[in-house]
């Protein structure tokens, strides 16, 4: 059963079992872009290391508080409110006080595992799940919490070790973990560029805000630096291989992105997996020594 928590750009199920089935006998795995964790959840297993990013403070809950976690921890009985940050700026398109109270109590006195929850029960309160517009009461607001808590608390203790940075990966390149440190495979699935910004930076920022994340404006990406940044991961980072994931219909173009990654080694695979639409790309390439 692969991770699913409503988050939009996560991995198809086709896709992440094939990212999955790419780890062979990897034991240190560098993920820059953790996201839902999804595709982290279907490389986890037993003695290997997943050491990842992510500017969300959602992803961070989810790595922390939901697969690296022993046992579940949470504060929440019931419904109770609190005036905050989304009680005072009500962010989104028709949210109500109420569900604005009880994010922000949830986001003062919840614990990492509940902000999963919350976050996911957030998300899936929003008109079709775009983040655009809330359309949900506190009640079923809370029905989304409790299923949430439910469902992430099947994924708690996942195999092998974890190492989360809220933040992003591009800050950390004087690291060991960047600089230094090896790894047997870079799993990359960056943010997408639809209409001129990506998904995150404009729809995502307010859950961000609410739930108390550290990063204070997610980065926005645009077509023009992409192929620079994907590069900077691909010279920066010391992975033998690369699973980097990928779509068509945007910019930069996906022969452009393959293009660019053929200069730095071989690519062993490249599978195509249709998604509304769309096609996502799939492309291994293995590292010149
Ligand atoms: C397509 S999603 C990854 C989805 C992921 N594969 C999954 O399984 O859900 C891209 C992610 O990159 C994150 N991101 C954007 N800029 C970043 C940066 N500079 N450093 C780290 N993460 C970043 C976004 O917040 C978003 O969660």
């Amino acid at each position: 059963m692969t991770y699913r928590t409503g988050f939009i750009g996560a991995t198809t199920e086709a896709a992440t079992a094939w990212v999955g089935s790419q780890v062979e006998d990897a034991k240190r795995i560098i993920v820059p872009f953790a996201g839902s964790g999804r595709d982290i959840q279907s490389m986890a297993g037993p003695e290997r290391t997943i050491v990842s990013w992510d500017t969300q403070h959602y992803s961070a809950a989810i790595v922390n508080g939901v697969f690296a976690a022993k046992s579940v921890e949470t504060n929440v009985d019931k419904i109770r409110y609190r005036k905050g940050w989304t009680y005072e700026n009500r962010p989104i398109k028709n949210i109500d006080e109420r569900c604005a109270g009880f994010i922000d109590w949830v986001a003062d006195e919840g614990t990492l595992f509940d902000h999963a929850c919350m976050a996911s029960a957030i998300v899936r309160s929003t008109l079709m799940g775009r983040m655009t517009q809330w359309y949900a009461n506190v009640e079923t607001l809370y029905k989304r919490f409790l299923k949430a808590r439910e469902y992430n608390s099947t994924f708690i203790g996942q195999p092998g070790e974890f190492v989360h940075y809220e933040g992003s990966v591009y800050d950390d390149f004087e690291s060991d973990a960047i600089k230094t440190d090896k790894y047997d495979l870079m799993q990359v699935d960056p943010p997408k560029i639809v209409v001129g910004g990506d998904v995150y930076s404009a729809n995502f920022d307010f859950l961000n805000k609410a739930l108390h994340g550290t990063v204070e404006e997610l980065p926005k990406w645009n077509w023009r630096d992409s192929l620079e940044l994907f590069r900077k991961l691909i010279i920066g980072v010391h992975a033998e291989r690369v699973v980097f994931l990928y779509v068509s219909g945007v910019r930069p173009a996906h022969e452009d992105v393959r293009a660019m990654l053929e200069q730095y080694g071989t690519i062993e695979e490249e599978k195509a997996f249709d998604h509304r639409g769309r096609t996502d790309y799939g492309i291994v390439l293995r590292r010149d020594a």
